[in-house]
Formats: structure tokens, C-alpha cells, sequence
């Protein structure tokens, strides 16, 4: 069985962490005087042998990132950190649990990664739609500036207006200028010349609400938790097709059967498993076979897929996988900026086809080219939104191939009316075509 191990999350179930008084009694920053005590080199260097790796997506190391940006004094400029707490990703709902649960621990993060690149402004970028989440992290930032927290430190709170392109990071440095979110051509990388051309430092919530638990704790100690080249926990989003979905905070490397069993409580209602999402809606999918895979950056990606902001999604037996892909699809046809021409016009076919297919109407060549169009689109594209919008589909019609051809042999889904992707995905508004609406509470 599977233990949950809190570190991130560490003190939120007994006591209202949103509240400075309650963060101070239990230690809350005094990490942070700890780090600024410190050089800023040997922040870096215990973030860095800590192999904290990004929680965001790509597991990109922070230490690798710290040391990348150039100093005030050597860049002749200021440098910039900005937190990334637009969550958008389908299936992804950690980070608004970190903001709304320890936002003073997220703050305090911030705050270390400031001093170890001589920083004195924090960004925090937040999607439009967490309007609970903003103002718990808005009323627990006043609290630690008219508390003197934040030094000399100016911390600006920005909220998006609800594009998913606006969390990939250069998008979202556009977005923050004032411009258009969209992606900007790389070379150069956000470390060398980011926010107002200036080196920025960018990450996760989670990744900069391990900063803290890292420098408390030490690298050496938190290095043991884990696999070796994946140290720490992490919150993993369990949804789908589950008894218990939720947040859960467990070590990096707990294998997806643990996950979804021991943890989620199995599969609803007698359905048997059909499908696991290891990363979010953007990432390949597992096969029940590939239980047993450890959930962490790079077991994933060695069984084929990616752990991406680890949001587990089990798939039941009553799910059509074409309905599944057309649904996906259509939230990156939705998302995609139209900067770049494969995307855009790529996940337009891919919907095309798909639905096609879906009612019934297609014959095998399209399939064929509905796999051609995933090929020309894949590696083509400007950001990895492009990539995003192939990875489920293809891998869809790789691993279930023979659900696509039974819609084409049969003329229309042959499940007759009796699937359902309910659970699985949000609902989706037939005439616009985009999620419905969540109803604040
Ligand atoms: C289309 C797209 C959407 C993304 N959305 C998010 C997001 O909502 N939150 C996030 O942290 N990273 C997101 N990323 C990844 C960021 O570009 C970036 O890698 C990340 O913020 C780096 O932080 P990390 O190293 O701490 O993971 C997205 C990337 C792409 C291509
Ligand atoms: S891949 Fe898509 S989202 Fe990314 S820049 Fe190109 S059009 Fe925009």
C-alpha cells in the first residue's frame, strides 16, 4: 500500500496554513532567513544537487535553470523570477491545491529563488480561471508584506484571461508584457533573456514549493526520497475513471497500479480498466499492461510516454477511444494560437477526420491519412502545443486501432450509443465546442 508523504502539502491538514501565524508556528520562514543567510551560489548549489526537476511538464532540472541565469551585476540588467500557476493542462488541478492550501510555503519559494539570482521581483502568473486560488494567495501575500517578508522584494500577482498557450513559458512572458500570448521562437531561452528581454527564471508552483521543503531539509536528505534521478514527492492529480480521485502527495516513482488502486480505490461500478493517461491529456497512453510502471520522469518516458504534470486519468471499458481523441482534439484545435501553420491547420484535420470517423462517415484511407497528418505535425511545429495535439491521438490509434476500424466497418461508433467518456472529461458544449462552463461555488 501505498503511503502518502507530505512535504509540499506538510501541515495543511491540521493547521489553516493560508493564515501567516499558522505557517510561522510551524517553521514557515525561517527557511527563507536560512537562505538568505546563505550565498547565492550555495542556494543554487543545494537546489542543484537535490536534482529537483520541474514539475511543469518537462522535468527540466531548477538547479540547471539557476545556474543559467546571469547575475544582475554580470548582465547589466535586472533578472526576473516568474511563477507559472496557469494550470490548464486537462486532468491537472495540483498546483491550484498547493495556492489554496500553502500558499505562504509557494511564496516563500519564491522568495529563495529571488535571492539565488539576486532577484527582486516575483511574477506570478495565474490562470484567469482560479479566482478562489488568487485571492487566497492575493490576502497571504499582503499578509507577509505588511508582515516585511518580502524585503525588498516586489511580488506582482497577474492573472491570466484563460489560454491554455498562455502556460507555455515564453506565451506566458508575452502575456505578462501585455502582448498577445504566443509563443516566442527559441534560442534565446527565458535564463538569457526572458521577461523584457531580461534573464528571467521560470518554474512551476510545485517545482517552486519543493524550494523550501529543499534548503529545510537539505539535498542530501531529500535526495533519499525517491528514485535517484527523480528525488522528492510529488502531487499527483488521480481522476478519470476512479473511486477516490483526488490530490495526492507521494514520493516520485510510486507505480501507477499503486496510484489508481491502492490510492484511488479502484475502477467504479465492476468496469474493468482499459486505459491509463500518465501526464495530463497531451501525453500517449498506457495500456493496462503497463501497470506496474513506476510514476516518475523517466520510468514513464522509458515505457513511452511522459509524466508530464503527473495527472493520472484511468480510462474504463465503457470509453470509446475515437470519442476520446475527437474530445481531446478538439480542446487543442480550441487551444492552438494559429501562430505557426502545422498546428493550426493540422489539429483542424485531425478534428476533421476524427469526427468524421466518430459518425461513421470515413473510409480506411482516412485513417491512414488521420496517422499521416500526427506525422506532419509532430516535431513541426513552433511550440509543443503541436506535439501536445498529436501524442494522444496517434498513440490512440496505435494502441486501440481496432476500435477506429470497427467504426468504419460498422458505419458509426459501435458502441451503439452505450459509451460514455462521462467522468473522463469535462462536458463539452455541442455548439461551441468548449468545456461547459464550471459554476462557481
Ligand atoms: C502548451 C503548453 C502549456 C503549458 N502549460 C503549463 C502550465 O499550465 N503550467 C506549467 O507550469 N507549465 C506549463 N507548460 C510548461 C512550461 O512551458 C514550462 O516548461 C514550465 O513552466 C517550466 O517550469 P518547471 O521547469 O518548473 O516545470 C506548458 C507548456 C506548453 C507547451
Ligand atoms: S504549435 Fe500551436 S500553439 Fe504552439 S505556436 Fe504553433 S500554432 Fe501556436
Amino acid at each position: 500500500m501505498a503511503d502518502t508523504m507530505q512535504l509540499v502539502l506538510a501541515g495543511a491538514d491540521e493547521r489553516d496554513l493560508t493564515k501567516l501565524g499558522e505557517y510561522k508556528a510551524v517553521g514557515g520562514y525561517a527557511t527563507l532567513e536560512k537562505a538568505r543567510g546563505m550565498s547565492r551560489e550555495a542556494v543554487i548549489e543545494e537546489i542543484s544537487s537535490a536534482t529537483l526537476r520541474g514539475r511543469g511538464g518537462a522535468g527540466f532540472p531548477m538547479g540547471r535553470k539557476l545556474s543559467l541565469v546571469q547575475p544582475p551585476e554580470a548582465a547589466g540588467k535586472p533578472t526576473y523570477v516568474v511563477a507559472n500557476a496557469d494550470e490548464s493542462e486537462p486532468g491537472s488541478f495540483k498546483d491550484r491545491e498547493i495556492m489554496s492550501r500553502v500558499p505562504h510555503r509557494f511564496i516563500e519559494g519564491c522568495l529563495i529563488a529571488a535571492h539565488a539570482i539576486g532577484s527582486r521581483h516575483v511574477f506570478i502568473y495565474i490562470r484567469g480561471e482560479y479566482l478562489a486560488e488568487y485571492e487566497v494567495l492575493k490576502a497571504a501575500a499582503d499578509e507577509a508584506r505588511d508582515a516585511g517578508v518580502l524585503g525588498d522584494v516586489a511580488l506582482i500577482i497577474h492573472r491570466g484571461a484563460g489560454a491554455y498557450i498562455c502556460g507555455e513559458e515564453t506565451a506566458l512572458l508575452d502575456s505578462l508584457e501585455g502582448k498577445r500570448g504566443q509563443p516566442r521562437p527559441r534560442p534565446p531561452f527565458p535564463p538569457i533573456a526572458g521577461l523584457y528581454g531580461a534573464p528571467t527564471l521560470i518554474n512551476n508552483v510545485q517545482t517552486i514549493a519543493n524550494v523550501p521543503v529543499i534548503i529545510d531539509l537539505g539535498a542530501a536528505e531529500y535526495s533519499k526520497i525517491g528514485p535517484e534521478a527523480s528525488p522528492g514527492t510529488v502531487v499527483y492529480s488521480l481522476s478519470g475513471n476512479v473511486e477516490r480521485p483526488g490530490n495526492y502527495e507521494l514520493p516520485l516513482g510510486t507505480t501507477l497500479r499503486e496510484l489508481i488502486y491502492d490510492v484511488g480505490g479502484g475502477i467504479p461500478n465492476g468496469r474493468q480498466l482499459k486505459a491509463i493517461i500518465p501526464g495530463g491529456s497531451s501525453v500517449p497512453v498506457f495500456t493496462p499492461d503497463q501497470l506496474d510502471t513506476p510514476a516518475d520522469f523517466d520510468s514513464i518516458q522509458a515505457a513511452g510516454s511522459f509524466l508530464g504534470s503527473a495527472a493520472i486519468i484511468a480510462v474504463d471499458d465503457r470509453a470509446c477511444m475515437v470519442q476520446l481523441a475527437l474530445r481531446a482534439e478538439k480542446f487543442y484545435m480550441h487551444e492552438s494560437c494559429g501562430k505557426c501553420t502545422p498546428c493550426r491547420e493540422g489539429t483542424r484535420w485531425m478534428v476533421s477526420l476524427l469526427d468524421k470517423i466518430e459518425s461513421g462517415r470515413a473510409e480506411h484511407a482516412d485513417l491512414d491519412l488521420l496517422r499521416n497528418v500526427c506525422d506532419r505535425v509532430e516535431g513541426r511545429s513552433l511550440c509543443a502545443l503541436g506535439d501536445f495535439a498529436v501524442w494522444p491521438v496517434r498513440s490512440y490509434i496505435d494502441k486501440y486501432r481496432a476500435e477506429f476500424e470497427a467504426h468504419i466497418d460498422e458505419g458509426g461508433c459501435p458502441y451503439g450509443g452505450g459509451s460514455s467518456i462521462e467522468g473522463v472529461v469535462a462536458p463539452i458544449d455541442q455548439h461551441t465546442h468548449s468545456p461547459v462552463a464550471e459554476v462557481p461555488a
